[in-house]
């Protein structure tokens, strides 16, 4: 083996090393919706989550539609598909609202408050996502 061989031989190994120890691809491809940047999309396992959580729980008094006709309340659920609401909440408002529910931000104690999702921000993302879907 000459220098020159060994030389380029050092070189594609390092190569290699390089590739596969540098960054890489980002690990999720899932379509990133209305998210911010600082917000990283909800996994596939989010989402579906969310849904059993919508239909099961959120669909009851919200509608599936989001229109806030799912139960005759006072004060009504929230209309999702009103649009000068959804320009007027922010995601973190909705989160707060969604975890803590109505009373812990000054609302309705008639909306609940889903403690089960406080270690779960992809869910809670997820459940955002949906309720922004319906302003869309
Ligand atoms: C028992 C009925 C009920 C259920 C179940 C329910 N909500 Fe609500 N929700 C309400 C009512 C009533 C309001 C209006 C509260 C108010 O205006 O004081 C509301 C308001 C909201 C709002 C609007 C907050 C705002 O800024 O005006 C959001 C967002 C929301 N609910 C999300 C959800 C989600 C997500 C779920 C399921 C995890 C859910 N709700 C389940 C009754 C319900």
């Amino acid at each position: 083996m000459n220098s020159k061989t060994s030389l380029s031989l050092v070189l594609s190994i390092a190569g290699t090393f390089l590739v596969a120890c540098g960054g890489g691809a980002p690990e999720s491809s899932e379509p990133s919706g209305a998210q911010g940047p600082s917000a990283p999309a909800p996994s596939a396992a989010a989402i579906a989550a969310a849904e059993v959580k919508f239909n099961g729980l959120c669909a009851s008094c919200h509608g599936t539609t989001g229109l806030g006709d799912g139960a005759i309340l006072t004060p009504k659920p929230r209309n999702y598909t009103d649009l000068a609401w959804q320009a007027s909440v922010t995601d973190e408002e909705l989160a707060a609202i969604i975890v803590g529910g109505g009373l812990s931000v000054g609302k309705s104690a008639l909306m609940p408050p889903s403690p089960d999702l406080a270690d779960q921000p992809e869910v809670v993302a997820a459940l955002i996502a949906k309720i922004r879907s319906f302003g869309k």
